[in-house]
């Protein structure tokens, strides 16, 4: 716990301000120095208010995304890039449509990749990563179950990205907005875990009480494979961003 940098706001949009502020800094300095931002993303409830405001940033104080590339998490498999619950159309909806980032330099897993071919297109993803100079600052959220990414309970530190399995916890979770836990995809890709700890900073946002417990566990317990997150305690530059709902338990 001692690295690990919390800060508690009273509410989501005043957190992810400060937030928005470090990116804006990361990518002016990318800029200056003449190469692109590296940006790892992440999808769900957590990151809107943050997309929000890096959108504000854009339309009201010429933030620009030419120079930054980034790549999110997971994707659902099976699920077409315009299907509307794949983290492709979200990320479009969300944040890509409303800012001057190049389509071509936002890389997300493809739901539709054929199975003999999914361990190379999760290989490709590596290296893409890899290509790109590496991630500078990884987004997160956490799920209920721990995962970070769709890193599930059991996903060791030193995975890689790969197919995975969703756990039940997570499926339930997402079936209002699939309208119903038949329709929720059974498997997706993600980063793995060791791809996450491999970003040079890493940057977790919660909000609201039904965290608190899984973030206790996660930032207070002990580190293991059964609570994903907590790999983040051995990582050298993290920071929660938290509301006090979120932060509730750890004291
Ligand atoms: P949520 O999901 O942002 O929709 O709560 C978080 C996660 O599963 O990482």
């Amino acid at each position: 716990m001692s690295r690990i940098d919390v800060r508690i706001q009273a509410s989501a949009e005043e957190a992810v301000r400060e937030l928005a502020g470090e990116l804006r800094e990361l990518i002016r300095r990318c800029q200056d120095e003449g190469r692109r931002a590296v940006l790892g993303l992440a999808t769900g409830r957590t990151p809107l208010p943050l997309y929000s405001e890096l959108i504000r940033l854009h339309r009201e104080e010429e933030l620009s995304f030419r120079n930054v590339i980034t790549f999110n998490l997971d994707e659902y498999l099976g699920l077409p890039p315009d299907h509307p619950q794949s983290y492709r159309s979200f990320m479009r909806e969300q944040f890509f449509d409303h800012v001057d980032i190049d389509p071509e330099c936002t890389h997300i897993p493809d739901g539709m990749v054929p199975e003999e071919e999914v361990v190379a297109h999760c290989e490709a993803y590596e290296r893409a990563i890899e290509e790109a100079g590496g991630i500078d600052l990884q987004i997160l959220g956490i799920g209920r179950t721990g995962h970070i990414g769709f890193n599930e309970p059991g996903s060791p530190a030193d995975s890689r990205t790969r197919r995975v399995a969703l756990d039940e916890m997570t499926r339930s979770d997402a079936a209002p907005a699939f309208d119903g836990l038949a329709k929720v995809p059974t498997e997706a890709i993600t980063m793995g875990c060791g791809t996450i700890l491999a970003a040079a900073r890493l940057r977790l946002m919660a909000w609201g009480a039904n965290k608190a417990e899984i973030l206790r566990k996660a930032f207070l317990g002990p580190v293991t494979a059964e609570v994903p997150a907590s790999f983040l305690q051995e990582h050298e530059d993290v920071r929660l961003f938290l509301d006090g709902p979120a932060a509730g338990e750890m004291d």
